[in-house]
């Protein structure tokens, strides 16, 4: 008689919500639909070196809702652990695990960094799955990623209230939202809240064009702003740092060039916190209004998942699970449409989704007035 399948699962970098929902989404397929054995690994590749692993046939339940994720997760990375102080590739550890605990697929549940560890591992010859999720959406050739639509239902009901203080006190506030170095997340909730300008990387401002749609809007009655600013916009004082910063990284091949490039850009990242803050004195400066800034941060990432998450995370999960039956493996799962579609490693792995400059978010943002500070 064959024996069940085996599956492993683990989370890996950033929590965000939906995590839980995407475990039980694999788990209960997994084990109704297929009768395999689940079992989960805490704390991302980590958990998985260090064999710290559980059944999870009996905690799918009651998960569905709850936010973060009941594996724990990390950001190690398999090739690149810090060991006693010392970074030690422990690639064969996860080998160990994975033949110990008689594996048949390990699904790692993260974004683009966990796609490029997964991709190392399936070179390795393991059978690897990923499933997209952040609340980033910068993983490429998915439509969505588990997390976005419920951070960006939270940045958006941050924007809303923010709004009736700003309106009060005739204020500009400053909103910073996450994202790393992508605009989703802001752009999206600049456009739901109605934010009267913003903010992303991916679109480089100067303080003048801004100064002037916030002034416009005082000549027009409304002597209040609200400013949404993702966490990874630049400011124009360190555009060409990071231009600079950037090309010198881009360029590197050697250990020693690719070490200092890296130590470079960090420099120049490290010099560019507080960005938020000097924003809203400068527009104070410029304007004459009084200004504020609140910093979303881990409010965006923490609690429930929406329903949109909840639908998303079922949908891949069990297409995951439906891969491993298939013995579907070195890919990712992947939102296309209505239903899901299995990409290869190499093509997702390490890579980046920007905000296309002229994608119709940004198009329908500037037909409604907004300003994107160029
Ligand atoms: O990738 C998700 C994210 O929340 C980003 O938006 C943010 O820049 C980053 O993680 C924060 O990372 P950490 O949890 O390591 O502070």
């Amino acid at each position: 008689m064959a024996t069940a399948k085996r599956i492993g699962i683990l989370t890996a970098g950033g929590d965000s919500p939906g995590l839980n929902a995407a475990i039980r989404g694999i788990g209960k397929a997994a084990l109704d639909s297929y009768g395999m054995e689940v079992i989960g690994f805490r704390d991302g590749f980590r958990g998985l070196i260090e064999d710290r692993a559980f059944r999870l046939d009996r905690r799918l339940s009651g998960i569905l809702t709850v936010g973060g994720t009941i594996l724990g997760t990390s950001r190690d990375k398999p090739h690149r652990m810090v060991v006693n102080g010392e970074v030690v590739d422990m690639t064969a550890a996860v080998i160990s695990t994975y033949e110990k605990r008689r594996l048949d697929a390990l699904v790692c549940l993260g974004g683009g960094g966990t796609a490029k560890n997964a991709l190392r591992l399936a070179r390795a010859g393991l059978n690897v799955i990923t499933l997209p999720k952040t609340i980033d959406n910068d993983v490429v050739l998915t439509d969505a990623t588990c997390g976005f639509a419920t951070a960006l239902d939270i940045a958006t009901e941050a924007i809303d209230r923010l709004h009736s203080t700003a309106h009060s006190h005739h204020r500009i506030i400053v909103v910073e939202i996450m994202g790393h170095g992508a605009g989703w997340l802001t752009l999206g909730a600049g456009i739901a809240g109605g934010a009267d300008v913003i903010l992303i990387p991916e679109i480089p401002y100067t303080l003048e064009p801004i100064a002037e749609a916030i002034l416009r809007r005082v000549r027009a009655g409304s002597n209040f702003s609200i400013v949404a600013v993702a966490e990874g916009a630049r400011d124009p004082d360190f555009a060409d740092a990071y231009a600079e910063a950037e090309a010198r990284k881009r360029a590197a091949s050697t250990p020693e060039e690719i070490r200092a490039a890296v130590s470079g850009l960090a420099a120049v990242e490290a010099a560019h916190a507080g960005n938020t803050l000097r924003l809203a004195s400068r527009l104070e400066a410029l304007t004459g209004l009084e200004s504020r800034v609140t910093i979303l941060g881990y409010v965006q990432r923490g609690g429930t998942p929406s329903a949109a998450d909840r639908l998303l995370a079922t949908r891949l999960g069990s297409a995951a699970a439906d891969l491993v039956n298939q013995g579907v493996f070195g890919v990712m799962v992947a939102a296309r449409g209505e239903g899901t579609e299995a990409v290869a490693l190499e093509q997702v792995a390490g890579k980046h989704k920007p905000v296309p400059p002229d994608h119709s978010w940004v198009q329908a943002a500037r037909h409604v007035g907004t300003c994107l500070g160029d």
